[in-house]
C-alpha cells in the first residue's frame, strides 16, 4: 500500500514536532529532554528534526512516533493522521479497503451504542453486573464497557438508523441469519468488551454473559478486521504502560482488575492460547513478560507452551506463583493490590537480588555501616528507569532503615537527577572528541575506513542539502562505499532526489532503519559549507574513488601503508 507523497508532505507540515514531541515529554530549553532512559535529546523546530545524543536515535515527526509509540511506517502516518484530523488515503483506495473502513465504522458505532446503554433501563442488569463484580466506573470509561440488552432487534434497529446495512452488520458479526432469512443481534444479554488494536480501531467485541450460562463468552467471529490470533485484548492500553514488561492473563476480567489495581501493562490473549503472532505483536513493546494465567491444570499447560514461544524471540519470561486464588481477578480481590505487587516483584527478584548482596557487605547496627548501605542502595535505586518503582523501593528502603520515606524518596530523586546530567556532560564531551564524533552511535553500522566514510557523509549530506547536486559528473554508485550503512542510505537519498521527490527524513522513515535514520540526522547536523557545494562535491567524489582503489589493491598493500603512515604519525 503506497501512500502517496503529497498526503505525508501535507500530514508532516500539519504535525508540528514540537507539539507532538511535547504531548509525550517536558522539553526543557537546556539540555532538551530525557526521553529514552538517560539519553539526552533535543528537537529542533527549524530543522523538524529531533535527535538523541546518547543513542543516536532520530529523524522526523514521523520516526518519532514510530519510536515512541512502537509503530510500522504506515501505522505511525495513520496516528499522526488521526492526530491532525486527516483521512487515511489508502483506506477508501481499494474495494477491500472501503469494506475495512466500513466495518471499522460500524464497530466503532456499535460499542459508542452498547456503553450508551448503560445510561438507560436496558442496561440496568450489565450495570448490576459490572457493581457485582467490582469494576470501578473509571475501567469502564477505560475499556469502554457496555451493555447488549435481552433483545432481539435493538443493535441492528440502531445501527440500521445510522446507514449500516443488513450484509454490513452480518460481516461484522454483528446480526446473525436467522432460519427465515432475517437477521437478529448477535450479542444478547451481555457485558460488552470492545476489542481495540494497537491503532486504536475498535476491531471485534467479546460479550460475557450476565451471571451464568453458556457460552460464558462469544466472541465476534472471525472477520476483515478482527484476527484473534494476531490481537491481544488491552494491547492498546497496556502499550502506554511505563512499566517495563507486560503481564500476560487468560481472561478479560482478569485484565479490567489488574488495571483497576494499577498493573495497566495487563494484556489477555482473547481465549486462544498464546499465538506466534501475539507474541511477536507483544515483543514490539517489551522484551520482558510476565505470565499470570489461571491457577489450573490448563493454565499450567498453557504457560509451559508460552513460554516455548516466547523465549523463541528472546523475550524473558517470568511466571507468577499465586497460591489461594484461582485467577488474577480473584488474588487482587482477596489479598489486595499490593500483595500482587510483591508477588510481580518476587518473580521479577532481580532487585531484591541486588540490594540484598548490598546490605550483606554491611552491619547494620553500625551507624556508619549503615550510611554506607544507604548511599549505594540510593545509588542503585537512582538507575531504575521507572519513577513509580524507583518510588516504592525508596519506601521500602526506608522502612528498613527507620527513616522518614520523603528523605530516601528524595535522595533518590536527586541522585537520578545527577545521573541523567552527568550521563548528558559526557555524551556532549564524547560527542566533542574527533574520532567518536566521527562513529555512527549505532554498532552494526560503524566505518571501516573513517576517511573515505567522511567523504560519504559529505556527499550524502549535500545531496540531501542541495538535490541539484545529483547532476553533478561522476556520482560514485553506492557499492563505493566503505560502509555499507552509508551506501543504503546514498542510494534512497539518490534514487528519491532522481525521481524528483520529497528527501526529508519523513519521506525516509519508510525506506530506511531506525538506526539509518539516526545516522542520516547525525550526519545533517555537521557542518557544511554550501557557498564552495560544487567543489566540495567534486572533492568528496575524488576522495571517495582514491580509498575505493586503496581498498581494492591488495589488502596486505593496505595495511603496509596503514603501518608506514601510523610511523609517521598521520592521520587516516
Ligand atoms: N473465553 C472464550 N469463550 C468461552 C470462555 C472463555 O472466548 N466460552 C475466553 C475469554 O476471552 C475469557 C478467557 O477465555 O476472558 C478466559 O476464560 P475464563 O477464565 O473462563 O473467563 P474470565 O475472563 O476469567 O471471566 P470470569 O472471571 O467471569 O470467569
Ligand atoms: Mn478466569
Amino acid at each position: 500500500m503506497a501512500i502517496p507523497e503529497k498526503f505525508i508532505q501535507d500530514l508532516v507540515d500539519r504535525s508540528d514536532i514540537v507539539d507532538v514531541v511535547s504531548g509525550y515529554v517536558r522539553l526543557s530549553k537546556r539540555s532538551g529532554a530525557n526521553m529514552f532512559g538517560l539519553c539526552p535529546f533535543s528537537v529542533s523546530p527549524d530543522k523538524q528534526i529531533y535527535h538523541c545524543f546518547g543513542c543516536g536515535k532520530g529523524g522526523g515527526v514521523i520516526s518519532f512516533i514510530m519510536e515512541i509509540e512502537n509503530l510500522s511506517y504506515p501505522e505511525a502516518i495513520a496516528f499522526l493522521a488521526k492526530r491532525a484530523g486527516m483521512q487515511m488515503p489508502e483506506e477508501t483506495d481499494s474495494a477491500e479497503g472501503r469494506k475495512r473502513a466500513r466495518m471499522l465504522a460500524v464497530n466503532k458505532e456499535a460499542a459508542r451504542w452498547f456503553y450508551a446503554n448503560l445510561s438507560k433501563p436496558e442496561g440496568a442488569p450489565a450495570v448490576q453486573y459490572i457493581q457485582r463484580r467490582g469494576i470501578s466506573p473509571a475501567m469502564v470509561k477505560n475499556f469502554g464497557l457496555g451493555a447488549a440488552p435481552d433483545t432481539w432487534e435493538s443493535l441492528r434497529n440502531a445501527m440500521r438508523e445510522k446507514g449500516f446495512t443488513d450484509n454490513e452488520l452480518f460481516d461484522a458479526g454483528l446480526v446473525k441469519r436467522g432460519k427465515n432469512g432475517g437477521f437478529y443481534d448477535a450479542f444478547r444479554n451481555r457485558l460488552m468488551f470492545p476489542v481495540i488494536d494497537v491503532r486504536g480501531n475498535v476491531i471485534g467485541f467479546s460479550g460475557r454473559i450476565l451471571g451464568d450460562g453458556e457460552p460464558k463468552y462469544l466472541n465476534s467471529p472471525e472477520t476483515l478486521t478482527f484476527n484473534k490470533s494476531r490481537n491481544l485484548f488491552a494491547m492498546n492500553l497496556a502499550k502506554k504502560s511505563k512499566s517495563g514488561y507486560i503481564i500476560l492473563s487468560e481472561g478479560n476480567i482478569d485484565v479490567v482488575s489488574l488495571h483497576q489495581a494499577g498493573f495497566d501493562s495487563s494484556v489477555a490473549s482473547l481465549g486462544t492460547s498464546l499465538t506466534p503472532e501475539q507474541a511477536r505483536l507483544i515483543s514490539r513493546y517489551t522484551n520482558e513478560v510476565i505470565i499470570a494465567y489461571d491457577n489450573d491444570g490448563a493454565g499450567l499447560k498453557a504457560s509451559q507452551r508460552a513460554i516455548g514461544i516466547l523465549e523463541k524471540l528472546d523475550i524473558k519470561v517470568r511466571v507468577l506463583r499465586m497460591s489461594g486464588a484461582k485467577d488474577p481477578d480473584e488474588y487482587i480481590k482477596t489479598k489486595g493490590p499490593e500483595a500482587f505487587r510483591k508477588l510481580l516483584e518476587g518473580s521479577e527478584n532481580q532487585m531484591d537480588y541486588r540490594l540484598r548482596a548490598i546490605r550483606e557487605k554491611y552491619d547494620l547496627n553500625v551507624t556508619e555501616q549503615k550510611s554506607d548501605y544507604l548511599r549505594e542502595a540510593v545509588e542503585l535505586l537512582a538507575r531504575l528507569p521507572d519513577e513509580v518503582r524507583r518510588q516504592v523501593y525508596a519506601m521500602d528502603l526506608a522502612k528498613e532503615l527507620g527513616l522518614p520515606p520523603d528523605v530516601i524518596v528524595n535522595d533518590v530523586e536527586r541522585r537520578r537527577k545527577r545521573l541523567v546530567n552527568a550521563s548528558f556532560k559526557q555524551v556532549q564531551k564524547e560527542q566533542a572528541r574527533p574520532e567518536k564524533q566521527m562513529q555512527p552511535a549505532a554498532r552494526e553500522l560503524k566505518y571501516d575506513d573513517p576517511a573515505s566514510a567522511a567523504a560519504e557523509e559529505g556527499l550524502i549530506r549535500l545531496l540531501y542539502l542541495e538535490p541539484a547536486l545529483v547532476t553533478t559528473p561522476g556520482l560514485p554508485p553506492p557499492e563505493d562505499f566503505s560502509a555499507p550503512g552509508l551506501g543504503r542510505i546514498y542510494a534512497v537519498v539518490r534514487k528519491r532526489v532522481e525521481k524528483g521527490q520529497n528527501v526529508s527524513t519523513d519521506h525516509l522513515a519508510g525506506e530506511l532503519s531506525g538506526d539509518e535514520l539516526g545516522l542520516l540526522v547525525a550526519i545533517l547536523q555537521k557542518p557544511e559549507m554550501l557557498s564552495r557545494s560544487r567543489q566540495s562535491m567534486s572533492d568528496y567524489i575524488a576522495k571517495i574513488e582514491e580509498r575505493k582503489q586503496l581498498r581494492d589493491g591488495s589488502t596486505d598493500l593496505m595495511a603496509l601503508r596503514d603501518q608506514l603512515k601510523k610511523k609517521k604519525g598521520y592521520e587516516g
